[in-house]
């Protein structure tokens, strides 16, 4: 699916709004049922917000999943999200619903949110950068098989500017007589760990429609949606294309931050300045803000990679190619950080970790949370078992199977089995440092914080390493009971037995 017209040509308001088809009345219709398409880590918590927060509507999660859905309505949720369980436990079946009766939600629904994956394409016409919209596409074309009355839908995955406008084609080229579709971008700007709290207090919740009545009119009904828990000031209107590419802009914006601040920890590392230092005395002035300047491995997670190559991916097509080149900066030193975190790993181990025993502290791609999306750990892993390493990975909420998908699916050596038995899993840190030489932390877990480092140093290989990949841990404390400390974006003061870290 296309996104840039062919000529890059904005569509005139007329052709936007479809108004010149004739088709389009769309009377105010207050909002009684929802239905929200993909029950994943966005439309899960989303939707269970809004039906904890808007008793009176009915708000039905559907998934192609079986498996998925069953698990939303059982004890133990698809996902781990602090309080996540309490909201739910608190709406299901009173006016929360999970189904894969995909068709009777839609039919039943006023407004559809579609919140199915985007992922970054695999194969064909910008692979690797571009958004795959498959699945919001066979969202799309199923609420026009089955919608046989007026709908409000909203785009709330993340997904490249004008993907509404695909969305709007598709319904419209396949709608029925008399029902009319108003298409809305709603950008979600949760973050994992902390949904539902960024759900409950959202700084902003951004509605982007058509510039026409209709549009403004749908616009209406989701802000009132909102408005429920969200103080209207705190919402903000703008046209379609605003609010699809504010999500990528949001999202570059972040990474960068980070980004700027791991490339300065690479020059602290090799001058003495600490990272930490140099972010507080940056972040303490105003106008810059002390958020999302911690220095880390890298960052992970299933937005920051795939909104920037698909704003590269934007630029390229709209003949920008400066500015998609300074986004990819972005991401080049992203890639840059992992690599070098994992190449002093290996070099400070005497230059080579065949057959030692490593652990790895925290697979998540940050803490809070069990996701794994394009998390820095897998990276790190697949690193040091190209080396020919045997890892012993333990974290507290990561699946196993997620672990070992994660590792075998690309290997580095083609051969899962050989994956498999070089890795172990442990369900708990005790026994996954026992007798190993290294600790590879790669998650910033609070309770790596408080664990019996004198007990792990005692029944580890000697010299024991700990490198700390999110600069979490009493450095000064390792190194007094005899751990060889590395860590990001500071140099420590102990020399280190073999290759230094600034070497
Ligand atoms: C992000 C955006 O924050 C959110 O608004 C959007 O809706 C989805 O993408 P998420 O990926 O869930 O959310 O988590 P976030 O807290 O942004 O962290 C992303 C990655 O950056 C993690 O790997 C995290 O560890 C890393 N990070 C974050 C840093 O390395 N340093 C920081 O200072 C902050
Ligand atoms: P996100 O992090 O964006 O929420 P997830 O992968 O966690 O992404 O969730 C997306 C969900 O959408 C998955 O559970 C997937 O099964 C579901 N999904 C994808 N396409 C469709 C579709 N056409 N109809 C119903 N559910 C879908």
């Amino acid at each position: 699916m296309n996104f840039i017209t062919e000529n890059n040509e904005q569509l005139s308001g007329q052709q936007r709004s479809g108004t010149n088809s004739g088709m389009i009345i769309f009377p105010e219709m207050p909002i009684k049922k929802i239905c929200g398409i993909g029950a994943g880590y966005v439309g899960g918590p989303t939707c269970s917000v809004i039906a904890l927060m808007c008793p009176e509507i009915q708000v039905t999660v559907v998934d192609k999943s079986k498996d998925r859905i069953a698990q939303w309505n059982s004890e133990k949720l698809p996902i781990y999200e602090p309080r996540l369980d309490e909201v739910v436990r608190t709406c299901r079946n009173r006016n929360l619903f999970f189904s894969t009766d995909l068709d009777t939600a839609i039919m039943e629904a006023d407004l559809i949110f579609i919140s199915v994956n985007t992922p970054t394409k695999t194969f064909g016409t910008g692979k690797g950068r571009a958004a795959d919209l498959k699945y919001v596409e066979s969202a799309a074309r199923k609420i026009a098989e089955i919608a046989t009355g007026d709908k409000i839908v909203v785009e709330k995955s993340t997904v490249p500017v004008r993907a509404a406008e695909s969305i709007l084609n598709i319904l419209r080229a396949n709608h029925r007589p008399g029902v009319s579709y108003q298409i809305l971008s709603n950008p979600e700007f949760l973050a994992e760990g902390t949904a539902i709290e960024d759900l409950l207090n959202a700084d902003r919740v951004l509605i982007g429609g058509e510039d026409t009545p209709e549009g403004h009119a749908a616009v209406e009904e989701l802000c009132k949606v909102y408005e429920h828990w969200i103080p209207r000031k705190n919402i903000l209107t703008t046209n379609t294309w605003s609010s699809e590419l504010s999500k990528l802009a949001a999202n570059a914006f972040l990474a960068q931050r980070i980004s700027s601040i791991n490339s300065l920890s690479a020059v602290c590392e090799t001058t003495g300045a600490d990272v930490s230092e140099v972010a507080r005395a940056v972040g303490l002035d105003s106008r810059i803000g002390s958020k999302f300047l911690e220095a880390s491995v890298g960052f992970g997670g299933s937005c920051f990679q795939k909104d920037i190559l698909n704003l590269v991916y934007i630029c390229e097509c709209l003949n920008l190619p400066e500015v998609a080149a300074y986004w990819q900066q972005v991401i080049d030193m992203n890639e840059y950080q992992k690599s070098r975190f994992s190449a002093k790993v290996i070099e400070s181990l005497f230059n080579t970790v065949s057959d030692k025993q490593i652990t790895i502290l925290g697979f998540a791609f940050k803490k809070n949370t069990g996701d794994t999306r394009e998390s820095p750990a897998i990276h790190v892993a697949k690193t040091l078992l190209d080396e020919g390493a045997m890892l012993h990975l333990f974290d507290p909420k990561v699946e196993e199977e997620q672990i070992i998908e994660d590792l075998t699916h690309p290997t580095v050596t083609d051969c899962p089995e050989y994956v498999k038995s070089r890795v172990t899993i442990y369900q708990d840190a005790y026994t996954a440092t026992r007798d190993t030489h290294a600790i590879v932390l790669c998650t910033e877990w609070d309770e790596f914080k408080t664990l019996d480092y004198n007990r792990i140093y005692s029944e580890m290989m000697k010299p024991a390493y700990i490198f700390d990949g999110r600069k979490i841990l009493d450095h000064d404390a390792l190194q007094k009971i005899g751990f060889i400390v590395q860590t990001i974006g500071k140099k420590l003061t102990k020399t280190t037995l073999a290759g230094s870290w600034d070497s």
